[in-house]
């Protein structure tokens, strides 16, 4: 089949729906991988998933750049995209081109993704006509929570409808291959995949987008107890864990385990 490319993609609007996963490490994107999941996005959502933080805003470039290089290490088909962290790309568009090249040239991404709508429009033209392919992202914005007072849906209102459409019409002119749309209620999803030629896709934004994304922690019970609302645990792995660990202990504490196959 080949290698998913952003061209490759945005082909598949209306003709195949995009299965996208947000996941950190390689042997996880080995795994995505052979699956036949299209996108891998190394989500700055690792911040809290991996790295135990309350919220996305303290992910480093380094932090992401080193999670992106085991990704891309272990991916062979799916499009690697990397998130860029908060301050990456907002000071100026000369710092958010250093920055996107450094996911492309150090650690092997294949498209970054940033935030924002209308106003990022600028900084993803200017990626783009560097020969770097961007995923956007509108609706509900972690980076942004401390300004928008918290994750809440968004796009209740038919004027924020409007602002999301336009939003989504503005990194499509400015050449996103594709976009994010994170909490926003179905029909506001529906109507902004409507809007745009490029695929859309959802997480909690309803069945209508091109795509869907989820975090492969919420899909394996890795992270939480409770399954976000928008989400669907495919597997209650953190369970299994706790299991497979308990009973080590017991095997260690026994002394069964080492057995004699282990032994030299
Ligand atoms: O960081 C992340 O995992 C994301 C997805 C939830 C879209 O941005």
């Amino acid at each position: 089949m080949g290698a998913w490319t952003p061209t490759r993609l945005m082909a598949l609007k209306g003709k195949q729906k995009i299965a996208c996963v947000a996941a950190y490490d390689y042997a996880m994107a080995r795994v995505l991988d052979e699956a036949g999941i299209h996108l891998i996005l190394v989500g700055d959502s690792l911040a809290m998933t991996v790295l135990g933080h309350q919220t996305t805003l303290p992910v480093t470039m380094e932090d992401m750049l080193r999670h992106t290089a085991a990704v891309a290490r272990g991916a062979r088909n799916a499009l690697v995209v990397a998130d860029m962290p908060f301050l990456s790309y907002q000071v100026s568009e000369e710092q958010a081109l250093m920055n996107a090249g450094r996911f492309i040239k150090e650690a092997g991404a294949g498209a970054v993704k940033i935030e924002g709508g209308a106003a990022r429009a600028s900084t993803v033209r200017r990626l783009v006509e560097n020969g770097i392919p961007v995923l956007g992202h509108i609706g509900l914005m972690p980076q942004s929570i401390r300004a928008t007072g918290g994750y809440r849906v968004q796009g209740r209102s038919s004027g924020e409808v409007q602002r999301l459409v336009a939003d989504a019409r503005a990194l499509e002119k400015a050449g996103v291959f594709a976009v994010v749309v994170e909490c926003v209620p179905a029909a506001a999803g529906a109507r902004i995949t409507r809007s745009v030629k490029i695929p859309t896709i959802g997480i909690g934004a309803g069945p209508s987008c091109d795509g869907q994304i989820l975090v492969a922690h919420d899909m394996l019970g890795l992270y939480s107890d409770v399954t976000p609302h928008f989400a669907r645990r495919y597997a209650d792995l953190g369970a299994k864990m706790k299991q497979a660990f308990a009973e080590y202990r017991k095997d260690v504490e026994t002394g069964r385990f080492p057995g004699p196959e282990n032994v030299y």
